[in-house]
């Protein structure tokens, strides 16, 4: 049966889930300016790898939601393997209505998923995020970025993740978050590297790429690994990643 792209290459060992792969999300940790004090919270968590990751290198606390309680159940293990359980507390929550006060966090981190999201619904999550945000609060966000809008892509893109995604242009993130109620965007752009060898060494290291490559050679995951990684290779200069740090304005609305 096919699945959900993020849930296949889940399956088959992959930790991080996301176009741009460890180099975005160190670029949006530089952006964050983390530290022991502040309040964090990461929507989308999945198997909580960014979570994890923060929590050991600043000792925060984090809230990590995610729709998906399969993959929150292996995040709360993972968690406590690395001794840092105490500080992330997992919760299953929508992005869309967070049962959360407002201004309560200092950081929203959300990284694949917008993408994922239609385009009314994309300004629905984000303004979600700065309701919860305390005022001087921060959005970081990863996604897909889409270099032309190409209407033709987005389909193959959907058809081969079985998602019906919204990739947009640069400009079309941007406007998200400036309608949305953020200033002060800013941008890092570059290559798609969820499906791409070198990329793959980058994020998983060896040991975690042979493992993937391993799995996606057996005869179940054959058909849906070739599809997803020849849709990825056709459209290399077409899809790209974006990530932005984008602030909560304070001017009302
Ligand atoms: C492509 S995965 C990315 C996971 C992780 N952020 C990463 O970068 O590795 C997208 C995640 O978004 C979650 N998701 C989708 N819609 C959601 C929603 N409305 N609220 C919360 N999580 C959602 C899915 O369950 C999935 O775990």
């Amino acid at each position: 049966m096919s699945e959900a792209g993020h849930k296949f290459l889940a399956k088959l060992g992959k930790k991080r889930l996301r176009p741009g792969g460890k180099r975005a999300t160190d670029w949006l940790i530089a952006e964050g300016g983390f530290s022991k004090e502040k309040r964090i919270l990461e929507v989308a968590c999945n198997r909580g790898t960014t979570a994890i990751e923060l929590a050991q290198r600043f000792g925060c606390k984090i809230t990590a939601v995610d729709m998906d309680a399969q993959a929150l159940e292996v995040a709360e293990k993972s968690a406590e393997t690395a001794g840092v359980g105490h500080l992330i507390s997992f919760e299953r929550a929508n992005a869309m209505k967070l049962p959360y006060e407002d201004a309560s966090f200092d950081i929203v981190i959300n990284e694949a998923m917008l993408t994922m999201q239609a385009d009314q619904a994309k300004k629905k999550c984000v303004m979600e995020y700065l309701r919860v945000l305390k005022p001087e609060g921060l959005l970081l966000t990863h996604d897909v970025l889409l270099k032309e809008a190409k209407e033709s892509v987005r389909q193959e893109l959907s058809q081969a993740i079985h998602v019906n995604v919204g990739p947009l242009t640069q400009d079309g993130w941007e406007q998200v978050m400036i309608e949305s109620g953020y200033c002060d965007v800013k941008v890092l752009t570059g290559e798609m590297t969820l499906m791409k060898l070198s990329g793959m060494i980058y994020d998983e290291g060896w040991l975690g790429t042979l493992k993937i490559c391993v799995n996606a050679c057996k005869k179940e995951n054959r058909k849906q690994f070739l599809t997803m990684y020849k849709m990825f290779d056709k459209n290399k200069k077409n899809l790209g990643f974006i990530a932005m740090a984008s602030h909560k304005s304070q001017i009302v609305r």
